[in-house]
């Protein structure tokens, strides 16, 4: 009989500072523990409150053996890159970056014609035999991004497929699912995810009832208030409800494991002490940068 997951922990997103002043809200930082494997960050920015101050962004930066995706949901991220890539991703628009070997880039939010700006990024870990790749850029317009109507369920694919509906992200080494799930109030959604994948989803509005097991009273769920970062348990699939009274939204975020020991250092995450010296050392000598230089 099929497994359903079970809440494994729900994360409250906690707010820390990164590139020039820009509050987020973090759900994973990268960690030796690499607890997540192969997911190594989520944060979720937003600059339309006074408490997260003037728009600022990440003037640039390296990164180096990762993959980063950026998925706007509201608003502008104007980019720019070591290889020449300039560009702009708008709501609906995503961005999977394969750093590789290395990367330099510049990522700064702008207003969009709706005035407010709210945007995601995932890290993705790379296997120690791609760490070194060079670096590839999946830039997907909103328009190129399948939708699908599932019950009461709406769902982007980014990557994954659902009900037969591919993603356009192709040859990323984790096998990714990543979708944007919005579910009318009193619905549900379920999705098969491989056994052994780590299963993770980011709600961002609204609320929803998440499976929480089963005892001789039945099935419980437990309810899920946006914002928060849920952590499923193993099994063969995932599934989510809506009470009546609420719709919910949310990204629904799966891979398989990588399993080899990570050293995370800022923008770098390597799998030895000596691989983190190295990237430093590039960056220091003008080394670092792979591929075409722009
Ligand atoms: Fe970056």
């Amino acid at each position: 009989m099929e497994q359903v997951r079970r809440i494994k922990q729900v994360i409250n997103p906690q707010y820390v500072i990164e590139g020039a002043g820009v509050l987020l809200r973090r759900s994973i930082s990268p960690l030796k523990s690499n607890l997540a494997d192969p997911f190594l960050l989520f944060d979720h920015f937003a600059f339309n409150d006074p408490l997260e101050g003037p728009i600022r962004g990440f003037p640039t930066h390296p990164h180096r053996g990762i993959e980063t995706v950026t998925y706007m949901l509201e608003g502008l991220v104007r980019h720019r890159d070591s290889l020449g890539n300039l560009g702009t991703i708008g709501p609906g628009d995503a961005q999977w970056m394969t750093s590789g070997g290395g990367v330099l880039h510049e990522e700064m939010p702008q207003r969009g014609p709706a005035g407010v700006i709210y945007g995601l990024q995932l890290w993705v870990n790379l296997p120690a035999a791609l760490k070194m790749s060079e670096p590839r850029y999946q830039e997907i317009s909103a328009k190129t991004i399948p939708a699908v109507n599932v019950g009461g369920a709406s769902i982007r694919v980014v990557a994954g497929e659902v009900a037969g509906v591919k993603g356009p992200v192709t040859e990323i080494a984790i096998h990714p699912v990543y979708l944007d799930v919005r579910l009318e109030a009193g619905s549900e959604f379920s999705l098969p995810i491989p056994r052994g994948h780590t299963t993770l989803a980011y709600v961002f509005e609204g609320e929803g009832l998440f499976y929480n097991g089963s005892n001789s009273q039945g099935e419980s769920d437990a309810l899920v208030k946006s914002t928060a970062m849920v952590w499923f348990d193993d099994g063969d699939l995932v599934r989510v409800r809506t009470h009546s009274q609420s719709p919910m939204r949310f990204m629904l975020i799966a891979g398989r494991p990588i399993g080899e020991p990570i050293v995370p250092y800022g923008p770098f995450v390597m799998n030895t002490v000596d691989e983190i010296r190295q990237a430093l050392f590039d960056l220091q000598n003008g080394t670092f940068v792979k591929g075409r230089a722009g």
